[in-house]
């Protein structure tokens, strides 16, 4: 997903072809854009409290983005009515720092004329998830800096780019991998990244506490294998890419290396080929499906 522009497409109408009775629009009801967008936000509605949904884009053949490596050149105008309206819905985005730099994120506002769905919420915030700490320049300076989840040694280079109040340390929480052996003095020792819980956690604690992630495929990897997803909006798009382009779901470990534990522990014991050990796959639930143009707009909920 890119970062909204001020550029906004003609927005298709989309059909509801299957939603559960009693969520809003029934499956046979075609939603026409309006201005207020209500009927299509009734159908993104989550649960108060902490909430974690990720919303990625996919070409037919399982792309996540299209020769120039960018999501933008799979996604259409049917995705981005519905991200929209799930910007609109979220106290924050969360990004790994490979989509902000890959997608120029700029610090965030709520998309034009949909505040209203945001019931007196404050703006929307920018979260980057960061083991290097280094943003782009994109997000440097600026009136509303994001939140930047890191580690100690991601917090000394991010420090440099954003105020330290916004620099959320969350972690290590175990510096090696179990039974590892102690790193050399003279050695930095390997970083395992942040924490993403207690990132979330810290989020939450600051009023943040609906979190969109926008990506990109190793974040999207982390919050699968640590079982931190609530709900994974998929858009189809009606295009093929061929390959090349990774998955949504991408880097160590892939979805096969959902272990008990962590991804942490799947690093640990993993080869360049993948993890040493697989586990069963996930089997989300169909929440609701939408259709524009042979767009195909699905609503997968992980519990
Ligand atoms: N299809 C879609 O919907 C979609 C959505 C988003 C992005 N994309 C595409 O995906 C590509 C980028 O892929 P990507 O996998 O590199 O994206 P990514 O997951 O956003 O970026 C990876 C980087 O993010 C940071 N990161 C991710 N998970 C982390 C964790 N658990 N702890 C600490 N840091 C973490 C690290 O940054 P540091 O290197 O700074 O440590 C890591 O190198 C781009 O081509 C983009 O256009 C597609």
């Amino acid at each position: 997903m890119s970062a909204v522009s001020d550029v906004t497409p003609p927005l298709p109408a989309l059909d509801v072809l299957l939603a559960p009775p009693g969520s809003g629009p029934g499956a046979g009801t075609r939603l026409e854009p309006t201005p207020d967008e209500e009927p299509l936000a009734a159908l993104y509605a989550v649960p108060s409290g902490p909430h974690v949904r990720a919303n990625m884009v996919a070409s037919v053949d399982g792309g996540a983005w299209g020769p120039d490596h960018r999501s933008g050149s799979i996604n259409d105008a049917a995705d981005w009515r519905v991200f929209r309206v799930l910007r609109a819905l979220a106290d924050v985005v969360l990004v790994g720092a490979g989509t902000a730099r890959a997608e120029g994120y700029t610090s965030l506002d709520v998309p034009r004329g949909l505040e209203h769905l945001r019931a007196g919420r404050g703006p929307l915030e920018l979260a980057v998830v960061t083991r290097s700490g280094h943003l782009p320049p994109s997000l440097a300076g600026g009136d509303r800096p994001p939140f930047v989840i890191t580690d100690e040694h991601g917090a000394i280079v991010a420090r440099a780019c954003v105020p330290a109040d916004r620099v959320l340390v969350v972690g290590p929480a175990d510096a090696a991998p179990p039974g590892a052996p102690p790193a050399p003095r003279d050695l930095p020792s390997p970083t395992p990244g942040p924490d993403l819980r207690a990132g979330l956690a810290a989020l939450a604690d600051r009023g943040l506490g609906r979190v969109l992630c926008e990506g990109g495929p190793h974040l999207l990897a982390d919050l699968l294998a640590l079982d931190l997803l609530d709900e994974l909006c998929v858009t189809t798009t009606p295009v093929i890419v061929g390959p090349g382009p990774g998955r949504i779901v991408g880097g160590l470990p892939p979805l096969g290396g959902i272990l008990p534990g962590s991804a942490r522990a799947t690093r640990a014991t993993g080869t360049p080929e993948g993890p040493a050990a697989s586990a069963p796959p996930v089997h989300p639930r169909l929440a609701h499906l939408l259709h524009a143009d042979g767009t195909l707009v699905a609503r997968w909920a992980l519990r």
